[in-house]
């Protein structure tokens, strides 16, 4: 277990800034991931944690000591790399062990830590097969047991699962999750996904062009979004453009009122699921476009006065009538303006 420092660390690339000025606390056995688009710096991030990309400024600390330029041999850190390719000319056991033969660990100790880590991530008995010989689930799980067998204090993924279907994943994760809060070790995870970040994280930093846009929790972040860039990378959001006037936020006829809030253009975003949809006799503020059954949920698409698409999740819908007769009542949302949260609903 392991406290981790991030200082305004930063990095740049020629003129590229691929990090800038990021600070993060990583408590004791936490699991945070870092989310955010292809390109939005999680990699060199997490690289920087691992010794194998130089900081261009700020600093690195494990447990308090400074560990920025500290080889990643000599970190206590172990990393399981986004091409995570094992070496073909080794066995399972070989590969395990490698990080081991490499410390001059004895020959006995080295085979007790690798059927340890071979047990934790379900491969026991795999030892003596060749990697070619195992599927894309069991090759990932050799990776991160090639990772746990080095008994890091702090574990390190970049996107180890991004190449592997969804149930397959699904599965991982858990057993990802199940051994990092067994063993209690503080972790930093990277991906793409959103779905991944909101079941594995204890805390999800959303990153965009090197910076973190917010640092949460998922239901912090999913519920109460910092930015319209978080709002509409986490979940499904519907985003409509309108303007305060006198108090009240204004889309064609869906109204809010919004207590001390200046007048000026502003933004809406509310989810399909907290978007309520009802019949307006005489006229409302949207139409029915389309009806999808999911079967677990169905969704609405609607298209207001004023033209603009949203969705909306529905327990029926069948009793909604064509035409522009819908009234729209958000019960949970946020208002942006500039970039910057306004107003929210009361939570
Ligand atoms: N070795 C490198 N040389 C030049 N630019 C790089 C290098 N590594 C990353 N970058 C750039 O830094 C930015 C962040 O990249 P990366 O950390 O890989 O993002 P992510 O992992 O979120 O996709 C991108 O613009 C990328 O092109
Ligand atoms: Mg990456």
């Amino acid at each position: 277990m392991a406290r981790l420092t991030l200082n305004a660390l930063g990095k740049t690339f020629g003129t590229t800034t691929a990090v800038a000025a990021f600070s993060l606390d990583v408590k004791d056995g936490e699991l945070v991931c870092l989310l955010g688009p292809s390109g939005s710096g999680k990699s060199t991030l997490l690289r920087m944690v691992g010794g194998f990309e130089t900081p261009t400024s700020g600093e690195v600390l494990i447990d308090g000591e400074v560990v920025t330029r500290t080889p990643p041999e000599r970190r206590p850190t172990a990393m399981v790399f986004q091409s995570h390719a094992l070496w073909t000319h080794m066995n399972v056991f070989g590969n395990i062990a490698f990080g081991l033969r490499i410390r001059r660990l004895p020959k006995a100790e080295i085979a007790s830590r690798v059927g340890r880590v071979l047990a934790l991530v379900g491969l026991e008995g795999y030892g003596k097969r060749q990697t070619n010989q195992l599927s894309g689930g069991q090759q990932q799980r050799v990776a991160i047991a090639r990772a746990l067998v080095l008994e890091p204090k702090i574990l390190l993924l970049d996107e180890p699962f991004a190449s592997l279907d969804q149930h397959l994943r699904e599965r991982l994760r858990e057993e990802v999750r199940d051994i990092q809060h067994r063993l209690g070790i503080t972790t930093l995870f990277v991906t793409h996904g959103q779905d991944e970040a909101l079941s594995l994280a204890d805390r999800i930093v959303v990153l965009k062009e090197g910076r973190a846009e917010q640092v949460g929790a998922p239901a912090e972040v999913y519920r109460s979004p910092a930015t319209p860039f978080v709002a509409g990378f986490i979940g499904s959001m519907n985003r409509l453009p309108g303007s305060v006037e006198a108090g009240r936020f204004r889309h064609g006829a869906l109204e809010l009122p919004l207590e001390g809030v200046p007048d000026g253009p502003a933004e809406l975003a509310v989810r399909p699921e907290h978007l309520v949809v009802r019949a307006a006799p005489g006229g409302g503020a949207a139409s029915l476009r389309r009806l999808t059954d999911y079967g677990t949920h169905r969704i609405i698409d609607l298209e207001t006065s004023e033209g603009a698409r949203l969705k909306a999740q529905v327990a029926d819908g069948a009793d909604l009538p064509q035409g522009p007769g819908l009234q729209l009542e958000p019960t949970a949302w946020a208002v942006f303006r500039n970039d910057q949260v306004i107003a929210r609903s009361p939570a």
